[in-house]
């Protein structure tokens, strides 16, 4: 793998016991040696877009002065040398290759990228939905889904664009069935897990699950690990769309999460119905380097958030969430998300495990929940809500946050970028995202504890033209303020964000 690099720590693990392993082991030995041709590319090797939908993919070099360039380029597309990255349509769909180049004082290499056209990808867009496990934990039953399903209808969530109920861990039985098949728990769902999903896709959703690429999940349940093709096939025969693959009691070495990975996209690939599958290994072996090749459509890049706005040590609050996104934009795109974790907006520090590890009250104010559902749409970041339908603690201010059209456009923008980091200078973080129609979305996120004014320098954001004259729409309010050009300044609340749209 040599865009990006890889970085291995390779050991000897008990069930490296025999000659197999042992040859695998020896293999990953010398593995570094490969990683260690680093070009310096920066950039995603497979690359996704539907047919005639504007599509974008950055690249970048840990060298300044890298010169970095293009060849091949399917029809449709353009390199744009400026901002070092490939745009445009390609009207058919296939699978075509480019290559990217980088020149550093002569001395020329090379990447292919592989870009699938398709109007059939698993993810096209970033999920929007439930999951279960911040509140309800093991819990989960048919009546809770169905509820949580006939609730995204009955608040407007669904009509807003929520469209997907997940069961995290603890919906299995204590073990599988006598012929290795997976079954759920008989009290918690006493119908088959079919009339489950049929009851979801009949409120017009798409229904997943949870398991692990190991012999047991976080919480103890069966994982999927040597059952792969035996749960892709119950799986399908249930109607399940996507599945939560989680990582917890697995080797930790970055081949091992990709074989395993891999097994599961290629166990789930094989089956008659598509199944999305979602990679939760927390960001640890960098999976927005190789999760997409493994078959996933999005990945985890953090530990579990927890209902804070800060969490160290150990935890990810809003704060923690930032420094895992904010470097990795480059990597996310059409079908290869990365996923920030579940919104806590609407828990209110009334959660579960959203609410251990950190000290102190648990909860955000309503400015902190804003916040973070604003960055989880200007990253493009899958969004699952994890409110207990039993609690009732979903306020008519979160759903007039979480019903945001104008910010859930950016989250759904069919160009699928996560929005670059722009600066964190005086306690102000920016980001700007680049959109399908050639808008530019900018938000602002006053980190401190008193108020700030905040001033946009266009010269110092790659998506807009300095020279040129803005429509400027406030997207909290959905006001048109006055057009910008240059520069322009903004009052942000403690913990708050703005988000603006910009159009020519
Ligand atoms: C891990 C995951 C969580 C959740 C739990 C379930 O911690 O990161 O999102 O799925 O396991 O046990």
């Amino acid at each position: 793998m040599a865009c990006p690099s890889s970085h291995f720590s390779p050991s000897l693990h008990p069930q490296h016991a025999n000659m197999k392993n042992l040859i695998s082991t020896l293999l990953l030995l010398f593995m570094p040696l490969v990683a260690a041709a680093d070009n310096g590319l920066r950039c995603a090797k497979s690359v996704f877009t539907q047919p005639d939908v504007r599509f974008m993919q950055k690249i970048k070099s840990i060298h300044a002065d890298a010169v970095i360039g293009v060849k091949g380029l399917p029809s449709g597309l353009q390199w744009n040398a400026r901002r070092n990255l490939v745009e445009g349509k390609v009207k058919a769909p296939g699978t075509y290759t480019y290559t990217v180049t980088s020149s550093i004082n002569g001395q020329v290499s090379e990447e292919q990228i592989k870009l699938t056209v398709s109007d059939k990808l698993p993810m096209p867009l970033p999920f929007m939905g439930w999951l279960s496990w911040n509140s309800v934990e093991g819990d989960v039953s048919e009546a809770i889904v169905k509820r949580v399903a006939d609730m995204f209808r009955a608040n407007g969530l669904y009509q807003a664009g929520w469209n997907t109920v997940m069961m995290d861990d603890l919906w299995q039985a204590r073990k599988r069935a006598d012929d290795g098949k997976p079954l759920p728990d008989p009290k918690r769902f006493p119908n088959s897990l079919r009339s489950v999903a049929d009851y979801v896709h009949a409120k017009g959703m798409k229904f997943g699950l949870y398991t692990d690429a190991a012999d047991k999940t976080c919480a103890g349940a069966f994982g999927s690990y040597n059952y792969e093709r035996i749960d892709a096939q119950q799986y399908a025969q249930w109607n399940v769309d996507i599945v939560k693959c989680d990582y917890c009691n697995a080797p930790p070495e970055q081949d091992t999460a990709i074989v395993r990975y891999r097994r599961l996209g290629y166990a789930f690939k094989a089956v008659a119905r598509p199944i999305t599958l979602y990679i939760c290994e927390w960001g640890d072996r960098r999976p927005w380097l190789w999760g997409a090749e493994s078959g996933g459509s999005c990945w985890r890049v953090s530990a579990d958030v927890r209902d804070r706005w800060t969490c160290e040590p150990g935890g990810t609050g809003v704060v923690e969430s930032i420094k895992a996104m904010k470097n990795i934009a480059q990597y996310a795109g059409v079908n290869r998300f990365n996923d920030a974790d579940m919104l806590c907006t609407g828990l209110h520090g009334k959660g579960k495990s959203s609410n251990d590890l950190c000290f102190g009250t648990p909860g955000m104010t309503q400015d902190e929940y804003a916040t973070q559902f604003a960055l989880w749409c200007m990253w493009s970041s899958p969004m699952a809500l994890s409110f207990d339908p039993r609690a009732n603690t979903v306020t008519k201010e979160d759903l007039k946050i979480l019903t945001n059209r104008h910010l859930i456009a950016l989250n759904q923008d069919r160009m699928g970028q996560q929005a670059d980091f722009i600066s964190d200078a005086d306690s102000l973080v920016m980001f700007a995202k680049d959109l399908e129609n050639g808008d530019v979305a900018l938000s602002v996120t006053n980190m401190s504890g008193k108020p700030l004014e905040a001033t946009f320098h266009f010269t110092q954001i790659p998506a807009l033209d300095a020279n040129k004259r803005y429509q400027c729409r406030d997207l909290w309010t959905g006001e048109k303020l006055s057009a910008v050009k240059h520069s322009f300044t903004t009052k942000v609340r403690p913990h708050a964000t703005r988000v603006f749209r910009l159009s020519l």
